[in-house]
């Protein structure tokens, strides 16, 4: 297989497995560009991509407009805090003002689930979905993904456990679809109140201990507690959260074997991850943001090849 099922990049949820495979071989050969001398190739010239940014982001929109640029696309970068979406204009006429200027690709970030899709049914650029609020984040997945298989040499068989604040996670969902098509096996890790209630329905493990869910896995994704969606107290604080389901060194020397750790970032320090685990050397943190820059070139070459 050449070319992806799909010209858009809204979720897993719509790509198949041969898609992320595809999507990976062409990662690795990127990979390999971004460790040369000269790291950049002309695939996209001639080819320009907006980065629309309705949501705050430091990883992964640096990680877009580095691929953009290494791929040789013309970049155009637009933040709706500094934009006339702050004197009311809508979403469809902000994005078709800057699709007048000729832009083949968009890469948006939307704090509404379903924007992104909503898009590609009203434009004719690419779509690829950078976050849509509490929905999917595929690129992150991928790169997640891709970061297990460089780690343990491939992701089918491995045990993934996800955990933390999975209520209001886009990574875990895009996670859960994407770690399925390739063959691991997943486990959600958390308080009662910040797990889904169809959770159960996607066919993942559920686990409340978060020592059972860390003996179990080969592979502990930790999720940011999203302060900023929580409308209402899920737990009674911080502190009694990070007792019970923060990952420390102590909870990993009660281990029997050692497991990878992953976090998407940005990490709450001292809340969900502790530094002692964060820096150590069981984490694959800075790997995962290295490897979102490959992915994101991937996606978008692979997407750029598909009208
Ligand atoms: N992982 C992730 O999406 O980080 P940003 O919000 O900084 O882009």
């Amino acid at each position: 297989m050449s070319q992806l099922s799909t010209r858009h990049l809204l979720g897993i949820k719509d790509i198949n497995a041969d898609d992320i495979q595809l999507i990976f071989e062409t990662a690795d050969n990127f990979k390999e560009v971004l460790n040369r001398p000269i790291k950049k190739v002309p695939s996209l010239r001639d080819i320009t991509i907006a980065n629309i940014f309705f949501e705050n982001s430091t990883r992964t929109r640096l990680s877009f407009e580095l691929a953009e640029k290494r791929l040789s696309a013309d970049v155009l970068n637009f933040s709706s805090s500094n934009s006339s979406v702050k004197k009311g204009e809508t979403l469809i006429d902000t994005v078709n003002n800057i699709l007048s200027m000729k832009v083949d690709m968009v890469v948006m970030r939307h704090s509404s689930p379903g924007a992104p899709h909503f898009l590609s049914k009203n434009i004719k650029a690419n779509i690829v979905n950078a976050g849509d609020g509490t929905h999917e984040h595929p690129t992150q997945a991928l790169l997640d993904a891709f970061s297990i298989r460089e780690k343990l040499g491939d992701v089918a068989g491995k045990k993934v456990a996800i955990i933390g604040d999975i209520l209001h996670s886009r990574v875990a969902l895009s996670n859960i679809f994407c770690l399925q098509k390739l063959g691991a096996e997943v486990m959600v890790c958390g308080p009662t109140t910040l797990l889904p209630r169809y959770i159960g329905q996607l066919g993942v493990k559920i686990e409340h201990d978060v020592e059972k869910a860390l003996q179990w896995c080969d592979v502990a994704n930790v999720l940011r507690i999203q302060l900023e969606r929580q409308q209402i107290k899920y737990f009674p604080s911080l502190r009694e959260y990070s007792l019970y389901f923060g990952i420390n060194r102590e909870k990993l020397n009660k281990l029997d074997k050692e497991i990878v750790i992953m976090h998407p970032g940005p990490i709450n320090r001292g809340v969900e991850l502790n530094s002692d685990v964060a820096d150590s050397e069981h984490s694959i943190i800075l790997q995962q943001v290295e490897n979102g820059v490959a992915i994101r070139m991937a996606v978008l070459y692979l997407l750029a090849g598909v009208k």
